[in-house]
């Protein structure tokens, strides 16, 4: 196993969010995250890589077999956990490519040179069709939502994470973007080998990838569990929780 989560309770602002979560997330696999506002998706997210918001009351995550509880975010990401943030934050003066570069610096001791980087990049920035222009500027700053999502998963490509959190890379999107960006994602998947959480409310961006592995969470405790077929079923019933 990748990932796996014992029973986890955990408050956000000492607000009592997660109810005893389990998951298990093995290696290449893709697992969905679905469930109505507020039940805890994000909060979950942030367990696993650590933020500070978020405190582990009981239970317990597990990372390739190691307790990670504790563990501090930076050192999360080095062994290769990557949370794409529902919101993600603008970093006036903060360079992207300072940014990629510093980050990349620090997850791995590979070298390789400044022009084989932008070339990088650039590569990886057309693929998501990011016009050129954005990597010059500041962390998001004065971006579009949906370029902001782009920009996120640029990042994930750059940094190629062996579990990777999306949390709603679809939200706000164009129709075509969600499927730039879904098949920017199946690529980096095929490319590295990383499992991936992804949490949405939409089957469309499911329509584009192969979810193996679907969970429905309710009010901190996930639900429902099932294939592909619970998608569907989800998009046209809702989620009938009451029952
Ligand atoms: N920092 C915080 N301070 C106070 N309450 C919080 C905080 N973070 C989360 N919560 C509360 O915890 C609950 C779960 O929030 P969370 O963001 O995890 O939901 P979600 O499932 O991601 O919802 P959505 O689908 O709307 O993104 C909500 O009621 C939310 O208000
Ligand atoms: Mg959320």
């Amino acid at each position: 196993m990748l990932l796996e989560i014992n029973n986890l309770h955990a408050d956000a602002e000492q607000r009592n969010v997660l109810k005893g979560v389990n998951l298990k997330i093995g290696k290449n696999e893709l697992h969905v995250l679905m469930g109505p506002n507020g039940s805890g998706k994000t909060t979950l997210a942030k367990s696993i890589m650590g933020h500070p918001n978020v405190k582990i009351t009981e239970g317990s995550i597990l990372f390739n077999g190691e307790k990670i509880n504790e563990m501090p975010v930076n050192e999360r990401a080095r062994l290769g956990i990557f949370l794409q943030f529902q919101n993600p934050v603008e970093i006036e003066g903060l360079g992207i490519v300072n940014f990629l570069n510093s980050a990349r610096g620090a997850l791995s001791k590979e070298k390789i040179s400044y022009k084989e980087f932008m070339g990088e990049i650039k590569k990886n920035g057309e693929s998501l069709k990011l016009r050129e222009d954005l990597i010059g500027r500041s962390l998001n700053y004065g971006f579009s939502g949906g370029e902001k999502k782009k920009m996120e998963i640029l990042q994930m490509s750059m940094l190629g994470p062996k579990l990777a959190i999306l949390d709603e890379p679809d939200s706000g999107l164009d129709i075509d973007a969600v499927k730039i960006v879904a098949e920017n994602i199946n690529h980096i998947r095929e490319r590295t080998g990383m499992s991936i959480l992804l949490i949405t409310h939409y089957s469309r961006i499911l329509s584009y990838m192969d979810p193996q592995f679907i969970h429905v969470m309710a009010n901190g405790k996930i639900v429902r569990e099932g294939g592909k077929e619970l998608i569907t079923e989800i998009e046209k019933e809702g989620y009938k929780l009451d029952e």
